[in-house]
């Protein structure tokens, strides 16, 4: 039996789950800070580390007691260490540190991009690469070929916004708050998504994201300039609709690319109810399989981190006690 706690302050969440085996939960407690950052309309860094170190030990001691474990049967401390706010990281890294060296356990490090693909083993547990996997989240937009557990290459990435980026801009712009993507696609349902045609620019397989954020930013403001009033929810569907046709048709097309009949999802955005129905008639048109994490999965979580980590435990990854955060780490 292989027990492996998961620990994620990588941005907003402060959350630690214990899983059985990588893909059996046995605990997932997650502590979301959205209602601090929201009256500031994002994400403060500085504010994120201080309510991660206030609630951290709290929600491990927690997600131990719902699994019902000690210490003891633990086999590993697994913790995001990259990429994210580096402050935040920090607070999680420094935590399962001290954990893992008073347990005696090893430390196994985990990367934030690798926890969300894994969110997709716990849901399909028949999962297995290579599949082609679509990451979209509010830092990340990629197209990876997962060709292993642990080795992908990169078949399309943004070159600028990543796609929950747009969606918080948008949000913004459109007085909605944050976090924007669940907003803008509740807004969204009450609107008409042909009502305004913003662009779906095409660069190959990678994502540019910031021309549709630009051309929405322009509609609002000439609207506003010319005294009109703009229907909120049909420029939330129209953004919504554009930038889904993009993620949908960028992925099928890289599937096709590298002969792949499986594709899963991963990251925040892929909790859009659109982009879920879209890429799965995408997928079934073309004999394609789709797997998505659910969707409580798909958002900031440990029990994806503590599925990495299980698969990183198994591969013999371990970390030093000097194991550092980093911001930015390319995949
Ligand atoms: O993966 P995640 O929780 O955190 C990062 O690693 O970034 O993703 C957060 C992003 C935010 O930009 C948020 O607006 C977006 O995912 N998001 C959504 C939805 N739920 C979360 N975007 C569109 N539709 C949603 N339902
Ligand atoms: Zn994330």
């Amino acid at each position: 039996m292989t027990y492996i706690i998961g620990i994620e302050t990588s941005c907003d969440e402060t959350a630690a789950s214990v899983t059985k085996n990588g893909r059996e939960v046995l605990s997932n407690v997650v502590y979301s800070q959205i209602d601090i950052h929201e009256k500031y309309g994002g994400v403060v860094p500085e504010i994120a580390s201080r309510k991660h170190i206030d609630k951290i030990d709290a929600v491990v001691k927690a997600s131990m007691k719902e699994a019902d474990i000690t210490c003891d049967d633990l086999s590993a401390v697994a913790v995001t260490n990259t990429p994210g706010l580096v402050g935040a990281l920090l607070v999680g890294v420094n935590y399962a540190k001290g954990f893992a060296y008073a347990a005696k356990k090893p430390l196994v490090a985990v990367n934030h991009i690798e926890g969300h693909i894994a969110a997709n083993y716990i849901t399909n547990p028949e999962i297995e690469p290579p599949f082609v996997c679509l990451v979209a989240s509010g830092g990340h937009s990629h197209i990876l070929h997962m060709k292993s557990f642990h080795e992908f290459d990169i078949l399309g990435r943004t070159t600028d916004d990543a796609a929950g980026e747009a969606f918080d801009k948008v949000a913004r712009v459109l007085g909605l708050g944050y976090p924007g993507g669940p907003k803008l696609s509740r807004l969204a349902k009450e609107g008409r998504d042909d009502a305004i045609a913003f662009p779906r620019p095409r660069h190959g397989l990678d994502f540019s994201f910031s021309g549709v954020k630009t051309a929405v930013i322009n509609y609002v403001h000439n609207a506003q300039q010319s005294g009109k009033e703009i229907n909120k929810a049909d420029v939330a569907a129209s953004f919504q609709k554009s930038v889904t046709d993009v993620l949908v048709r960028n992925t099928i097309e890289a599937a096709e690319a590298v002969n792949s009949k499986i594709i899963c999802m991963a990251g925040g955005v892929s909790a859009n109810e659109l982009l879920r129905s879209s890429m799965a008639q995408a997928a079934q048109a073309r004999g394609m399989k789709l797997f998505m994490p659910e969707i409580s999965l798909c958002t900031d979580n440990a029990a994806m981190i503590s599925m990495a980590g299980y698969l990183n435990f198994m591969a013999g990854i371990r970390s030093p006690l000097n194991l550092n955060a980093v911001a930015q780490l390319t995949l």
